[in-house]
């Protein structure tokens, strides 16, 4: 299963887990229309579709960089292609193959000065901004991506190997996320997240909650950050006691004792995973080490 690449908080990795929930629950069986109100790279949407097809899907983002992405490649997927064909050969007469840190360093610095021109001219209609987005972040610093008042920071890897996935394993990626996009009928929405849930209500959908993750060195809400930038912070809470309203849903966050409190108040189930990371100390785990998956 291909992710688009790699995004902080992208759901590839629990595919198990997520999977398991969807055989175990029935209480949505009938529900044919899902909507995933953190989109991101679509990772999620993709390891639930894989379980059910479902016959209407909204994928919503508020960073309208990935939402161009995500339009792109499900509107104009043969466009989109023919851009990343030329960039791959544009690479190609002008260094062979990027294969030194210059080099990568030069396109890299380059092609993203060009996707934050474009970001700030508002030119979201782009393919080219679409080109350059998947492929910078491709070759990135994965998880590390921030956005600021709509301009991409994108942090560039020093591990060239990953040059080498710009080639045909990306155009695979977009036939196949453009397939699962016309299989499931996705409309790509950039609102933030509560103009949808007012748009289409609680009832009958399976919401895919993957907000961005609260800090989980803090111990109030207050501390909570968001590391996405789009403007104010996330404001975890309102969401969180917004939870109880849906039908059917699945979230996913950090660990934190703000969440312990929605859990123990509402009739919530959920899941507690462990992170498996290098530095995971099995003698001492911290809150740090795990996530948490509340589903209904
Ligand atoms: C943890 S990521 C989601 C990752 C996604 N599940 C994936 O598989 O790639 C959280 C996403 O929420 C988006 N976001 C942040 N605030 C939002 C808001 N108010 N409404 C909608 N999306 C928002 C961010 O742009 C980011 O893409």
């Amino acid at each position: 299963m291909y992710s688009l690449f790699t995004y902080a908080g992208n759901k590839s990795k629990f595919q198990n887990i997520i999977q398991k929930y969807l055989i175990d629950t029935y209480s949505y069986n009938n529900i044919d229309i899902c909507i995933d109100l953190f989109a991101g790279t679509s990772g999620f949407f993709n390891v639930v579709q894989d379980k059910k097809q479902f016959k209407h899907t909204i994928l919503n983002d508020l960073n309208t960089s990935i939402t161009t992405l995500l339009s792109t490649i499900k509107d104009k997927k043969e466009i989109l292609i023919l851009e990343v064909e030329k960039e791959l050969n544009y690479i190609k007469n002008k260094y062979s193959v990027i294969d030194t840190q210059e080099k990568s360093q030069d396109w890299f610095f380059n092609r993203l000065e060009k996707l934050n021109f474009l970001e700030d001219k508002k030119d979201y209609d782009n393919t080219l901004l679409s080109t350059y987005f998947l492929l910078l972040n491709s070759v990135s610093f994965g998880g590390n991506y921030e956005t600021n008042n709509g301009i991409s920071n994108i942090p560039r890897s020093t591990d060239l190997k990953k040059y080498k996935t710009m080639n045909s394993l990306i155009i695979k990626k977009v036939e196949y996320y453009n397939n699962i996009y016309q299989k499931n009928n996705a409309v790509i929405c950039n609102e933030d997240y509560k103009t949808i849930i007012r748009n289409y209500g609680y009832e009958d959908i399976l919401y895919l909650i993957d907000p961005p993750y609260i800090s989980s060195n803090s111990n109030d809400i207050k501390g909570c950050v968001s590391n996405y930038k789009n403007g104010d912070n996330f404001n975890h809470l309102e969401l969180l006691e917004e939870l109880d309203m849906f039908q059917s849903f699945i979230y996913f966050n950090n660990k934190h004792i703000v969440i312990d409190d929605i859990i123990s108040a509402y009739d919530i189930k959920y899941k507690e995973i462990e992170r498996k990371t290098t530095s995971s100390n099995q003698n001492y785990l911290k809150l740090s080490d795990f996530e948490y998956m509340l589903y209904r």
